[in-house]
């Protein structure tokens, strides 16, 4: 089968042939049909540090995908060859004390699909069946493949609770620009998306927020008084991972508001801890999605908004088959772009 791995400890990937993945007795099997670019999977390719300290060669990377399920192991049930899927990348231990609790998404030994087990920038994957998400046949399968990054945004975005809320998402990525339109579907008053890019800003404002802000030019505390809000925000939602967007989101904070941080830092930086104190404004940290509340709330949002959908569709702005993954990881590095997806039919 077709396969883009990481073959050598070294920057780059090759699209090679690679044996089809054998299906054990708990597994699913699925034909890849779209698999989304993120992140995650440029820090791959270019192979940086944290690259270089987390996968071993060879590697199939690529975590972010839908596709039809071709063959079943002797023991699932919950799963029937034909449908069609998107899946967890995070396959959880089971045994940990969060695992036992119910608390999959906090497993103290996840192991990543794409990252550290071969992934789904392939013509088949195979995966846990309780990684299954099986999804409605009518499901468009651009929009199967950013179940992941909708996932990461309906999981910041429900945090806490929204709706009448103000609210001041950092970062137009595509999970930024999801969450925003998760916040307007969920009830919020003003949403305030902030990014450095107008390309983005353009998403995320076609996307449903109320005004988006470029940094490089403008402050949040502009658009607060623009729309007429005398106090601070209530939610933010982090979904940048630099440090100037936490710094200007905690001094644009309500007292005693609520940040959600999604967003990965680089490295550590410093905050203005005393105003985090006095506010008494709380920071969680999120990481991944919920197993398997926030796929529930997800695919319950999408059944019952067309806008969300819309929104949702509208973060996809670039397609490529797989043989031209060299173009789409290109459109992705380019920041030019929403979310890239791959098509492996
Ligand atoms: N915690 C998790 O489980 C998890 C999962 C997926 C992604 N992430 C992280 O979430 C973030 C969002 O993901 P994405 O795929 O949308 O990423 P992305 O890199 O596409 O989006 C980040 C956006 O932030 C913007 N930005 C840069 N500097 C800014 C600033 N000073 N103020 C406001 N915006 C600024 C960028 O222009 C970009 O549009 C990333 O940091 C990613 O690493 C975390
Ligand atoms: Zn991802
Ligand atoms: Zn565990």
């Amino acid at each position: 089968m077709r396969a883009l791995a990481k073959t050598n400890a070294a920057p780059g990937l090759e699209l090679i042939d690679a044996p089809e993945p054998t299906c054990g007795p708990d597994d699913v099997k699925i034909r890849v049909l779209r698999a989304g670019l993120c992140g995650t999977d440029l820090h791959l390719e270019k192979w940086d540090e944290w690259a270089a300290s987390t996968v071993r060669v060879p590697q199939i990377i690529g975590h972010e995908f839908f596709g039809e399920v071709v063959e079943i192991g002797a023991n699932v049930t919950s799963v029937q060859v034909g449908q069609r899927a998107s899946g967890e990348g995070h396959i959880v231990c089971g045994e940990c004390r969060n695992c036992r609790a119910g608390r999959r998404h906090l497993c103290i030994r996840t192991i990543g699909i794409g990252v550290n087990r071969d992934g789904a920038f392939a013509d088949y994957v195979v995966i846990p069946a309780s990684n299954v998400w099986v999804q409605p046949d009518s499901m468009d399968p651009d929009v199967g493949a950013v179940f992941d990054p909708f996932g990461n945004a309906t999981h910041t975005t429900l945090s806490f609770p929204i709706a009448g809320e103000d609210i001041l998402v950092t970062g137009a990525g595509p999970i930024g620009v999801m969450g925003a339109a998760i916040a307007k579907h969920v009830g919020a008053r003003n949403v305030v998306v902030t990014d450095v890019s107008d390309y983005r800003l353009d998403l995320a404002r076609a996307a449903g927020a109320d005004r988006v802000v470029n940094v490089t030019r403008e402050r949040v505390a502009d658009a607060q008084r623009e729309l007429g809000m005398r106090e601070g925000f209530d939610i933010g939602l982090e979904m940048s991972g630099h440090p100037s967007a936490v710094e200007e989101m905690i001094a644009n904070m309500n007292h005693g508001g609520r940040i959600a941080m999604l967003g990965l830092p680089a490295g550590p930086f410093p905050i203005d801890w005393s105003r985090v104190i006095t506010h008494m404004i709380t920071i969680k940290g999120i990481y991944g999605r919920e197993m398997y509340d926030t796929w529930y709330a997800m695919s319950a949002m999408l059944q019952s908004s067309s806008a969300l959908e819309h929104a949702v569709r509208s973060v996809i702005t670039h397609r490529f088959p797989a043989e031209q993954w060299e173009d789409a990881f290109a459109a992705a590095r380019s920041g030019q772009c929403g979310k890239v997806v791959m098509d492996w039919s």
